[in-house]
């Protein structure tokens, strides 16, 4: 049972498979300057996590040792210098790690409202894939309306909010998935067409369908030999936004085709990317999508909420791979803030 300076926290035991995740007990974090300390009432799952649990990802110097790149939950304590937010404000956050846990300490400007009308859990489910697929298409790739998009991965977490945000700013969305129910699932989001992998060749489909012109940017969760592969399916002027590599992290370029085709190759990975970057990040977003989240033009899609304790079959499901978009953990419940996303 937490006492008042104690908190449920789910820790990785030693590197491994699911099981050795373990709730324990351990004392609560104290805000540091410029960061708040936030009450966790749900906290999102992220294939990240996976690979942290398996000893593959550690966390980056100073972080916390327990998995959790995102939460939503109130705000119960200021740090030092923290402008700009209330004790008590619902919030959902971007965590340096740390989000297993009943209470964890996230830098001021990680931290965004509640989207108005969204449960816990909702608010749980947007920071990790928002801040990633924002930053990635619209700040580096320069996604713009008119322009032709196709998401790798089109029914994970960071795939299903990639659809929905490049639809409703206007460009016409292509994914990719492994079967046929996760490619309706990317249609019925707003994606134009969505190829089955294991049974279609997404180059030869997408030619096809743009009339030989190919996509103006390409959002790559997969890496390996898709690299050349992406290259075909690149238009004039195209770019290629590389954010996981889980085909592998070597390939074969051609570079007298990326010179042909002026093509721009670029990527990035979030986590260790500085407090005042995420910050930048966060002001965008809040200024762009927080409007079209709050008009419902774009939900987090949820597979399915499972209580704290869980987290070890969360885990196990996402890793098996057959949900579309996220898991979320539930910890807490307000008569306000109800956790059900209904
Ligand atoms: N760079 C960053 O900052 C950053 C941040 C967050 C996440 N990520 C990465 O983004 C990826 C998605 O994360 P997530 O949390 O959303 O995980 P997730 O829901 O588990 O998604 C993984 C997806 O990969 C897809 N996939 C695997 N092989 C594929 C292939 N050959 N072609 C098309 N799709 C394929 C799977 O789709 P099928 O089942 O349909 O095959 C699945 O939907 C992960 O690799 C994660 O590490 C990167």
């Amino acid at each position: 049972m937490s006492t008042a300076t104690t908190m449920r926290v789910i820790e990785i035991s030693a590197p491994g498979g699911p099981e050795v995740l373990r709730l324990v007990e351990r004392a609560r974090p104290r805000p540091g300057a410029g960061e708040v300390l936030i009450e966790v009432h749900a906290a999102g799952v992220n294939r990240p996590d996976l690979a942290q649990r398996a000893g593959t990802y550690p966390p980056p110097p100073g972080a916390s040792d327990l998995p959790g790149l995102e939460v939503a939950g109130r705000i119960v304590a200021l740090g030092q210098g923290v402008a700009g937010w209330q004790i008590g404000a619902a919030v959902c956050a971007l965590c340096n790690g740390g989000g297993y846990a009943g209470y964890v300490s996230v830098p001021a400007g990680q931290c965004l409202p509640l989207p108005h009308g969204f449960s816990m859990v909702e608010g749980a489910a947007v920071p990790e894939t928002f801040f990633t697929v924002w930053s990635n298409l619209f700040m580096r790739g320069r996604l713009a309306a008119g322009e032709t998009l196709l998401v790798h991965g089109g029914a994970s977490g960071i795939g299903t909010t990639a659809i929905q945000l490049a639809h409703a700013l206007g460009a016409v969305v292509y994914a990719t998935a492994g079967d046929a129910q996760k490619c309706s699932a990317c249609e019925r989001l707003g994606a134009h067409r969505c190829f089955d992998y294991r049974k279609e060749d997404f180059v030869a489909g997408l030619l096809a369908a743009t009339a030989d012109r190919g996509a103006d940017v390409i959002l790559d969760m997969i890496g390996g030999d898709y690299l050349p592969r992406n290259l075909a399916a690149l238009a004039m002027d195209g770019r290629l936004v590389q954010i996981a590599t889980q085909r592998g992290r070597e390939a074969q370029l051609d570079l007298a085709l990326l010179m042909r085709k002026r093509v721009m190759l670029t990527g990035s990975t979030l986590r260790p990317q500085s407090t005042a970057a995420k910050a930048a990040i966060a002001r965008d977003l809040h200024a762009r999508a927080w409007p079209l989240l709050e008009s419902g033009r774009v939900r987090p899609v949820i597979q399915q909420v499972l209580p704290f304790a869980a987290a070890a079959e969360a885990h196990r499901q996402l890793e098996a791979g057959a949900h579309v978009g996220k898991f979320v953990l539930a910890l807490a419940a307000t008569a306000a803030h109800p956790l059900s996303p209904e």
